[in-house]
């Protein structure tokens, strides 16, 4: 079922909500793939009802070109998911319906996790996220959101907004959806031609290859190696970190039961894309 207003979404979901029916809702942007469908699985063995929300929110792109290329077609997915025989509410609101008071960018305190890597790179994209996914609790009043682990610091900071907007919905995080060959599923893939598809594959590679080393060489050494992986081949890395889990901040030096992760971001083209591993 594709809702459009608040209103109907409101009407329709008051239905189950009396019934004291657990809601969940996975905020998407389109462009719907298997990684999409494994998250609304996922989100099904918590939840009676599944609220999926399509909408590319402007307020979180910091390059205009990139948000104009963002693949869009609702149709084709409310098709998918009506393929996959989900039963679940389709909301596709338009801009004025999810910024009635305006299109515009709330600034949050998430403090460390959000220095570095894509808050580094993309200035305000932490912001406008917290300002549409704010604005989506609010208008769905889910009981559970969820997450894919992809958007590893994306899942951070929205745990860390409903912290600061107090809002009573549980974050939960799901593990990556992959293809055959290791690649990360994304909209974004849909923009890359077959060889690309095949060359994108090394973010994989290179991840998994840092955790295979993490235990016996020195953060500079896997990082020196990651470098070179990149250097030779067609993709452009924009950055190799590897961070402590529990801050997100990078480091060059290991401690004894500290958790840590890589995180890559690269451009195939001009489609950039990101990933990141936990690496012991
Ligand atoms: O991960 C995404 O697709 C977006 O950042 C989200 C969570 C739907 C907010 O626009």
């Amino acid at each position: 079922m594709v809702i459009k207003s608040k209103e109907s979404l409101h009407k329709t979901l008051e239905i189950h909500k009396n019934k004291e029916k657990t809601i969940g809702l996975v905020p998407t942007m389109g462009a719907l793939h298997d990684g999409h469908l494994a998250l609304i699985d996922f989100a099904y063995k918590f939840c009676d009802v599944v609220v999926v929300s399509i909408f590319v929110n402007p307020t979180q792109f910091n390059n205009s070109s990139d948000l104009e290329k963002y693949p869009r077609h609702v149709e084709k997915d409310a098709a998918f998911l009506k393929k996959h025989n989900f039963k679940t509410l389709v909301f596709t609101p338009n801009v004025e319906e999810v910024y009635a008071d305006g299109l515009k960018s709330e600034s949050y305190n998430f403090g460390s996790i959000v220095d570095h890597m894509e808050g580094e790179f993309r200035a305000g994209h932490f912001d406008g996220v917290g300002s549409v996914l704010k604005r989506l609790f609010a208008i769905v009043s889910p009981d559970k959101a969820f997450f894919g682990e992809k958007d590893y610091q994306q899942l951070i900071a929205v745990k860390t907004l409903v912290n600061i907007t107090g809002q009573k919905v549980e974050i939960i995080g799901c593990p990556t959806n992959r293809n055959e060959f290791g690649l990360a599923q994304s909209s974004r893939n849909f923009r890359l031609s077959d060889t690309q598809l095949k060359e994108g594959e090394l973010i994989f590679e290179a991840l998994s290859q840092a955790k295979s080393m993490f235990d016996d060489y020195s953060i500079l050494d896997i990082e020196r190696e990651v470098n070179k992986k990149f250097q030779q081949s067609t993709l452009k890395l924009e950055y190799f970190s590897i961070v402590k889990t529990k801050d997100l901040i990078p480091t060059t030096t290991k401690e004894p039961k500290e958790a840590y992760r890589g995180f890559i971001a690269a451009f195939l083209g001009d489609v950039r894309l990101i990933d990141n591993m936990a690496l012991n």
